[in-house]
């Protein structure tokens, strides 16, 4: 058929229809250096069924790569995986355009989306073991609860074992490679790291729970085709089930991560002597001014790490505006096994070292001691005991 953009087959019957966001720089938050991809697929059975659809302004490229392989109103059913508005926004034009014969969403996808759209369309429910016929072929669902939104679930095309996996084993990576066996995998499991450490980290429980149902079930899918960047194809499909095994885990590694900021430099070099303790005890440091670096790259570093030192000058008797968006953000994420502590300089009252404790206490890190603090700048004896922070540091974690 005509048109300026086509359909990628990825399977006998399973083509790819989603749509290559380039310039993606931000999304809720999360820092997308690399663009994502939103992924929509269309199965090619007797009742043509699309999986998901795209962001609401990435609708006319998703309905030209369908118009590649069938006329969009031949569509007889779509799945809506997961009601996140990266993956939604474009369900009510499309419904209104396609004029579907049944829209299938969980019995919680249900309900986000009828409140997102309140749809002048029927959205009938599908649970975790149901299968329906989609002409000559089957999708079976499991819902994904908290995976990471209450409605999310997955789709298995039991005929080709097409797992369509919405969020999960996804990254936000822009390529024109649609298999993850096509491109650099340093990049693709840097991004799938940072995915998820951005979006999965909170319910790792649940991804073990889920990856121990997926091995219990017997379910062995050919490919995984999930929502944000390149498709897993044949063995390539055990790389990204054994890293969420290993992030999901939990396990802390001789890793710290030391996140600062600072007014005039004093908070600086309190990180470069805390840096050098961890470094000549053996430890692996990641050192990041948030000037330099955002709230998603902390994110990423702190995935299996085993500590984490703050510092931050005090500044109005409070801590560094970006230490408080970035340790808001990282307690939403919950990382599990830390020891940390914290250090910065003041001038007045010094109160930031005080509320980071505070702050870390409440993440659940556990304190190595009450930090170190410098009046105005840091004397060689407060560089020595910031030394001997990262150095204390680096001994908990051998304990650990
Ligand atoms: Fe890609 Fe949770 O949306």
């Amino acid at each position: 058929m005509g048109g300026h953009l086509r359909a990628v087959k990825i399977s006998d019957s399973v083509y790819w229809v989603g749509a290559i966001d380039w310039g993606l720089r931000e999304f809720h938050g999360y820092a997308t250096s690399r663009g994502s991809t939103y992924n929509a697929y269309l199965v090619m059975s007797e009742k043509p069924t699309l999986i998901d659809t795209v962001k609401a302004p990435f609708k006319d490229e998703m309905m030209a790569r369908i118009a590649s392989v069938i006329p969009p109103e031949k569509i007889d059913t779509i799945v809506s995986n997961h009601a996140e508005m990266d993956h939604s926004g474009a369900l009510p034009a499309v419904v209104a355009e396609v004029k579907p014969s049944r829209v299938l969403a969980s019995p919680m996808g249900v309900k986000a989306l009828t409140a997102h759209f309140a749809p002048d369309f029927e959205i009938m429910p599908v649970k975790s073991g149901e299968s329906v016929d989609i002409g000559g072929m089957t999708l079976s669902f499991i819902e994904t609860r908290m995976l990471h939104w209450p409605d999310s679930m997955f789709s298995f095309l039991e005929e080709e074992k097409v797992l369509f996996s919405q969020d999960a084993f996804g990254l936000h990576f822009a390529t024109s490679k649609l298999f993850a066996d096509e491109n650099d995998m340093s990049v693709v499991f840097h991004e799938s790291k940072k995915y998820y450490a951005n979006i999965v980290m909170p319910y790792a429980k649940k991804v073990q729970a889920l990856l121990a149902d997926v091995a219990e079930s017997g379910l062995a899918p050919d490919i995984i085709a999930s929502d944000h960047g390149p498709i897993w194809r044949g063995e390539g499909i055990a790389t990204p089930l054994k890293w969420y095994a290993e992030w999901a885990s939990g396990k802390p590694s001789r890793k710290a991560v030391v996140i600062y900021d600072t007014m005039w430099g004093a908070t600086a070099k309190m990180a470069v002597a805390v840096c050098d303790g961890l470094r000549d005890a053996g430890v692996e440091v990641a050192v990041l001014p948030l000037a330099s670096f955002s709230r998603s790259d902390v994110a990423t570093e702190i995935l299996g790490a085993g500590a984490v030192l703050v510092g931050s000058p005090t500044i109005n008797n409070q801590i560094f505006p970006s230490l408080a968006d970035t340790l808001t953000y990282i307690k939403g994420l919950k990382p599990a096994n830390l020891v940390g502590a914290a250090f910065g300089a003041y001038g007045w009252s010094g109160e930031a070292v005080k509320q980071l404790n505070g702050i870390l206490t409440d993440m659940g890190v556990d304190l190595v001691s009450e930090g170190v603090r410098a009046f105005y700048t840091p004397t060689a004896e407060v560089l020595e005991q910031c030394r001997l922070l990262g150095a204390e540091t680096a001994k908990r974690l051998t304990a650990n």
